[in-house]
């Protein structure tokens, strides 16, 4: 094993040890909401957690989810607001937590942004095309910069805050840095803590756009239109153009670039309280 290789060894052995998200929310990703016993599954998966359960309660009744009307158990929580927005609901907070028990640092706050924004847009994407859970696979992709950070700490932060003239130069840093870049820290970090394949596959790969039919394209234009709205995944000499959604795509107004910036900012301000 030549020095690039043992250093990269030894930084898949710390990616592999970072503490992951508590077990009541690797359980929640974990299940099917096409499962007909998945309610009962999601109930008994917040019962072993009273914060997240206060953590849903209190996010189920803020602006950020249209909170209409008073949710006081985690079963009105499922039946007002789907067994998906739940799942996103416990993914964001768990990650919320994550990116603030480290110290607070400029760069995570971007990582943040950039995943919250990330996750709306899949939203919306997904609700134009009629698929479902694309906010935590739009949330969760860029986990191994987290992981990164986690790892490489100051330095890793301070190289990627430099301004960069695309995303491959950002990578060829990390490479550098770590002989790895986020994506294949993250297909790690996905495998070390057991997440869902269909997580896992986005999190080791967004950033080319697959061949043919791919759920894993929607993130990949969902991280674009974050990036071309501003909230950027590193500093960009010039922010991406706007990329076009599919055209097979029912028109939505939510995906028109404007609408798509209100959304994403009024739920980062909810989200930061
Ligand atoms: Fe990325
Ligand atoms: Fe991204």
């Amino acid at each position: 094993m030549n020095t690039t290789e043992s250093a990269c060894a030894v930084i898949a052995g710390k990616l592999s040890r970072l503490p992951p998200f508590g077990p009541a929310v690797m359980k929640l990703l974990s299940i099917s909401v096409d499962d007909e016993s998945a309610p009962k599954l999601f109930e008994d998966a917040f019962m072993s957690d009273p914060a997240l359960t206060a953590e849903l309660l209190v996010l189920a009744n803020s602006a950020a989810y249209g909170g209409r009307s008073r949710v006081e158990t985690i079963g009105v929580a499922i039946r007002y607001l789907g067994l998906e927005k739940v799942r996103s609901i416990a993914a964001t907070s768990a990650l919320r937590s994550h990116t603030r028990s480290s110290q607070p640092d400029p760069y995570l706050g971007s990582v943040w942004a950039h995943s919250i924004a990330t996750a709306v847009a899949a939203e919306a994407l997904g609700n134009a095309c009629g698929r479902r859970g694309l906010y935590t696979l739009g949330l969760t992709h860029d986990l191994g910069r987290l992981g990164l950070f986690l790892v490489g700490g100051q330095t890793y932060a301070e190289e990627l805050s430099k301004e960069f003239q695309n995303i491959e130069q950002a990578n060829r840093v990390e490479r550098n840095l770590f002989g790895m870049t986020h994506c294949q820290a993250g297909a790690l970090v996905a495998s070390s803590w057991g997440f869902p394949k269909s997580l896992a596959a986005c999190m080791g790969e967004h950033h080319v756009m697959p061949a043919g039919p791919d759920p894993r394209s929607l993130i990949v234009t969902a991280c674009r239109m974050a990036d071309s709205l501003g909230f950027l995944e590193v500093p960009l000499s010039e922010p991406p153009g706007w990329p076009e959604p599919d055209p097979s795509l029912e028109p939505c107004t939510r995906l028109e670039p404007e609408a798509l910036w209100d959304d994403i900012t009024r739920r980062i301000t909810d989200l930061s309280g």
